[in-house]
């Protein structure tokens, strides 16, 4: 017998759904929020009220271009946590609600763990154990993949995230929000050597990029004293060394998590890992190093709802489902 998922995410700024049939996606339908790049940053509650006019059409087009009805859906999925109160409680009411229409299981997923377990989605898979770098809006960690359901963080960032530090840098630009694809843009046609920025030294396999903001901030006060036009006249270059800083940050660590554990199978997950040059190097250094790498598909590494319906399918093999009395949590542990 098949099982037929449906999932939704709406932790942030993307209200998703996705139709899954035993482990193969049948639709993955994003809705992007306009509304929030006037501010340069997503606004709360502008999201919450996004979702709320989404969620419906999103389901109905999900359902429509998967081609199958809501009755044969056997299990309903959503984003419990982390991410925006109002945002999740949007997404978990809607699942819980068809959920207890239909007389279906519900299963809770963590946007983390689905964002690890997105790397199963493509038929080409890594196997158990591997290490994941998720480098995500609101996170960087490196998770060690025991089993779909046995995920490990043992490495993270102590301050801001890796997608932060490019939104923030490429804020100090003078670029609009979210600024990570505008940098891996105008990245391409830069020299990455021209501009050296400060390397944290943090011991172990934790990560710090606010020394990194810090120290780019003061790098462009001085220079746009001397020459108010320095950003414009050198953009592609200072996009191209900020970028360059960040992957060796990740990479360079993500790399000692490799030795460390002996694990040899790698993957990359989060929006973050949709850059094209962090692609390019991470697959160049497992190359290198004799290891695996796995790399979604760009649709799969920011916000979307296939990878809750990835993880969801691999819960209900699992046997696990969650009561109706689930709350959404804008904080949650693994
Ligand atoms: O995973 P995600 O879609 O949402 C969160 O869970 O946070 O990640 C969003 C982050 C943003 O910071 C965005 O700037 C960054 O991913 N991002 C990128 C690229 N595409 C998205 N950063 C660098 N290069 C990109 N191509
Ligand atoms: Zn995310």
């Amino acid at each position: 017998m098949s099982t037929t998922i449906l999932a939704i995410e709406s932790s942030c700024d993307e209200t998703s759904a996705s139709v899954c049939c035993d482990g193969k996606i049948l639709s993955n339908y994003i809705a992007n929020q306009k509304v929030h790049e006037q501010y340069g940053g997503v606004v709360p509650e502008l999201a919450s009220r996004a979702h709320m006019q989404n969620i419906v059409p999103v389901v109905d087009v999900a359902l429509k271009q998967a081609g199958i009805s809501i009755d044969n859906i056997d299990a309903f999925a959503f984003t419990q946590s982390p991410g925006l109160i109002g945002s999740l409680l949007v997404g978990s009411q809607f699942a819980k609600s068809l959920a207890f229409a239909r007389a279906k299981p519900l299963i809770a997923v963590h946007h983390m763990q689905a964002h690890v377990l997105a790397n199963l989605i493509p038929d080409e898979k890594p196997s158990f154990p591997f290490l994941c770098l998720t480098v995500s809006g609101g996170h960087t960690q490196i998770v060690v993949a025991n089993s779909s359901f046995d995920l490990k963080v043992i490495g993270e960032t102590l301050d801001d995230a890796a997608g932060e530090a490019f939104d923030k840098s490429a804020k100090l630009l003078g670029l609009p929000y979210p600024g990570g694809p505008l940098i891996d843009k105008y990245a391409k046609d830069g020299n990455p050597s021209r501009f050296t920025f400060a390397e944290p030294q943090i011991p172990g396999l934790d990560f710090s990029f606010s020394g990194l903001k810090t120290s780019i901030l003061y790098f462009l006060q001085k220079e746009v004293k001397n020459n108010e036009n320095f950003v414009a006249e050198n953009l592609a270059d200072l996009c191209a060394s900020i970028q360059e800083r960040i992957i060796t940050i990740l990479l360079k660590k993500l790399k000692k998590a490799a030795l460390q554990t002996g694990i040899t199978q790698l993957c990359i997950a989060g929006g973050v890992s949709a850059n094209s040059s962090l692609r390019k190097a991470f697959a160049e250094m497992c190359e290198q190093n004799n290891w695996k790498s796995f790399i979604p598909p760009f649709e799969y590494c920011t916000d979307n709802a296939a990878m809750i319906a990835i993880t969801a399918y691999y819960k209900f093999l699992h046997g696990d489902s969650t009561p109706l009395s689930v709350s959404a949590s804008a904080r949650a542990s693994w």
